[in-house]
């Protein structure tokens, strides 16, 4: 089964978890897009759901769907958030950003009482940090930033460097009007120490590590879907 296939099962798998009356979060990316295709399948035969997009891609798609929205502002309490992710580990700890979603991303599934991973099983890790660690800053004096966020990473071991997404003559601007940084850590020993360590550099916005959000996990692989964490 190729990867594509392997996204869509498992974003298959995630409907289980979705309960008629659910608020939920929807996340970004090509996985979180093959799950809002699903979803907006079952809600045009039916299904009562209401949902908060994590992106600006995620809320034309399920716009086009039919699929009714709701913002956290008017529902700041979800039942379920189902998302992809760049990277996990066995604890669930996870790397995302990759699309650049991750603040809103991380929003809705710290609003959520439970959020559900999706993946192909080339996401799973031992030890996060292949994947370069995203970490949103303000436009406002990010090199300042990007110099903090350097020393950062080499304090925790990074064995490559920090770089700002895009170019410096046209960088990639998030859908909240902010750049990104890759950092490029190879391993990250300590994830839990990382996160908080760069979420106290000023001009940080948010990073995409998220430790303790996940409940569970759905991960399609050659030999079918895993279940990590917390089932249906
Ligand atoms: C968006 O910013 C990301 O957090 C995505 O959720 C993550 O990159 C996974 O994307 P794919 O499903 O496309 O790999």
């Amino acid at each position: 089964m190729d990867i594509d296939a392997q996204k869509r099962q498992a974003a298959k798998r995630a409907l289980d978890y979705v309960r008629p009356g659910m608020k939920l979060g929807l996340g970004t990316g090509s996985t979180a897009e093959k799950f809002v295709d699903l979803l907006g399948a079952k809600v045009s035969e039916g299904l009562d759901v209401v949902c908060v997009p994590t992106s600006e891609a995620t809320r034309l798609q399920a716009e086009g769907l039919g699929i009714p929205l709701t913002t956290l502002e008017q529902d700041p309490e979800l039942d379920l958030t189902i998302d992809g992710a760049d990277e996990l580990d066995e604890r669930l700890q996870l790397i995302k950003g990759g699309g650049g979603a991750h603040m809103r991303e991380k929003i809705a599934a710290a609003a959520s009482h439970r959020m559900v991973v999706i993946a192909d099983e080339s996401k799973r890790v031992k030890i996060l940090g292949r994947f370069p660690l995203p970490v949103e800053i303000a436009a406002f004096g990010w090199r300042a930033t990007l110099s903090k966020v350097s020393d950062c990473a080499a304090m925790n071991g990074a064995r490559g460097p920090v770089t700002l997404r895009g170019s410096q003559a046209d960088p990639f601007v998030t859908d909240n009007g902010n750049y990104i940084l890759d950092c490029a850590f190879g391993e990250i020993e300590d994830a839990a120490k990382v996160a908080m360590e760069l979420s106290l550099i000023p001009g940080v916005v948010e990073h995409g590590l998220f430790i303790g959000l996940a409940h569970a996990a759905v991960v399609a692989g050659a030999s079918g879907v895993d279940i990590m964490g917390e089932t249906p």
